[in-house]
């Protein structure tokens, strides 16, 4: 089998490699040369635990290609589409992305042969019927006869990309096609039985675990599997949203959140994770997939309440933050804050939609200054925000010297290992605020800095 991959962001590079290192020879499709060109020469286009690596591996195998051209099309077996669906000021998804990669593929599509067209970008339920009328229409060929398009969603994590795409917990694939449902199984049959994974797994950047329960591979319909994406990603919210609630009324009963969280968590129905407290879910998944879900279900007059409340009390959690480093200084006008991790979560270099954007314009707007450091997320944040008034640190300790506050946003497991003494003696009011909880185990108290986390 071959593959063909269209888009070459998060979702897609991991998604050609993935394909290519389970031994499919695939090329991945994008418009932009620079990507492709990096690609080509064995480079990751974004940071990614392991992927750059990946990416060598295979392209040096010359299993992994890159193109700005659709001619792979006419020869693949399996086209993944994998281009972004950003949200609309009103919440939806924007698909003129996925329109265009259809009329595109479309028109590369080969008649002689059945070819499985395989939505990956996380798009709104009726997708996959949206983009088979645009490819009967670009290529003249009939759906379900000359070529199928399946939902086939990602579940990917960004920092364990890798884990999660060769041990996944769970593929789903969403069709009505007899064929199209063979060839996917065809094409997944070694990671359900793990032996892409022994084979591969010195490549990888986590730890081999042979134990681990194998995939569960779940056969529905394609409105069902675009579904599942969703409500999984607002479960999750939901559940992140819960634990940081009840982290505020912990913290008003005098009870410790951890233990809180671990006691819920041993109930198996319940789960131990996703229930550890932040400053508020973020990153490029959680806020637009609970958007988009929130519109279609108040557009269809179903209205998913539990996630409306989830927005409001993750909006609610910044606030918070905030609340709580402004009234321990009493006032932030003319205060110099220290932000450590711009990202919205480790090992990850993206900070689109971080809360870390929300709260430095919270605080630079009630007039503090604020420096900030991220190991990975600089570049890009500085980027997307040009608008606010950052001094950006290339030391972690530099955010400290002569501020009011440091507050750490993401847990960087390097910000576990800093001077926390020699900073807090650099700092004009010692304060840290830490919003993971993470650096709960530290002395704070011997060294003089005043140590606050959130709900303990
Ligand atoms: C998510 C989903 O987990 C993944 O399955 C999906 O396909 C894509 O979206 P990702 O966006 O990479 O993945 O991040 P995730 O690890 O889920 O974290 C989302 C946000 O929730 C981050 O800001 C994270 O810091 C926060 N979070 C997570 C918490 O605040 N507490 C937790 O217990 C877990």
């Amino acid at each position: 089998m071959k593959a063909a991959c269209i888009g070459s962001g998060y979702v897609g590079s991991v998604t050609g490699a993935a394909l290519a290192a389970l031994g499919y020879p695939t090329t991945i499709i994008d418009i932009d040369p620079k990507r492709v060109a990096m690609i080509n020469e064995g480079k990751s286009p974004l940071y990614e635990p392991g992927l750059e690596r990946l990416i060598r591996e295979c392209t040096g195998q010359g299993m992994l290609s890159a193109s700005t051209s659709y001619d792979a099309v006419a020869e693949a077996d399996v086209v993944f589409i994998a281009v972004g669906t950003p949200s609309l000021p009103d919440g939806t998804a924007d698909l003129s992305y996925v329109r265009i990669a259809s009329g595109q593929l479309g028109r590369h599509l080969n008649p002689d042969r059945f070819t499985v067209i395989v939505m990956k970008s996380t798009v709104p339920v009726g997708t996959a019927d949206l983009v088979a009328s645009v490819l009967e229409q670009a290529s003249g060929l009939r759906a379900r006869e000359q070529f199928a398009v399946v939902s086939n969603p990602e579940f990917l994590r960004e920092g364990y990309a890798l884990e999660d795409v060769f041990l996944p917990d769970r593929i789903v694939i969403g069709s009505d096609q007899p064929e199209a449902f063979e060839k996917m199984r065809e094409l997944y049959a070694s990671l359900l039985n793990r032996s892409s994974y022994d084979r591969l797994s010195a490549l990888f950047p986590f730890p081999y675990s042979p134990g681990s329960a194998p995939a569960v591979y779940f056969e529905t319909d394609p409105k069902s599997a675009e579904l599942i994406k969703y409500v999984s990603n607002a479960f999750l919210s939901v559940k992140i949203s819960y634990i940081n609630e009840v982290a505020r009324l912990c913290e008003t009963l005098g009870a410790n959140v951890l233990d809180v969280a671990k006691g819920m968590g041993l109930d198996s129905r319940i789960g131990g994770k996703f229930l550890e407290v932040s400053s508020g879910w973020s990153g490029s998944c959680f806020p637009k997939d609970t958007s988009e879900l929130l519109s279609v279900s108040q557009k269809y007059g179903s209205e998913l309440t539990l996630v409306k409340a989830a927005v409001h009390s993750n909006e609610a959690m910044l606030n918070y933050c905030v609340q709580k480093v402004q009234s321990r200084l009493k006032t932030l006008n003319g205060k110099s804050v220290g932000i450590l991790g711009l990202t919205f979560k480790p090992n990850t270099d993206d900070t689109r939609h971080t809360q870390a954007s929300t709260i430095i314009r919270k605080l630079t707007n009630l007039g503090a200054s604020v420096s900030a450091h991220d190991p990975k997320g600089m570049e890009m944040f500085a980027r997307l925000n040009p608008e606010l008034p950052v001094k950006y640190c290339s030391n972690p300790e530099d955010v400290a010297t002569r501020a009011d506050a440091v507050i750490l946003l993401t847990h960087w497991s390097e910000y576990g290992e800093l001077d926390w003494r020699q900073m807090g003696e650099t700092m004009r009011h010692p304060y840290v605020l830490d919003t993971r909880n993470f650096l709960l185990r530290l002395p704070f108290g011997q060294w003089g800095v005043c140590y606050e986390g959130i709900g303990i």
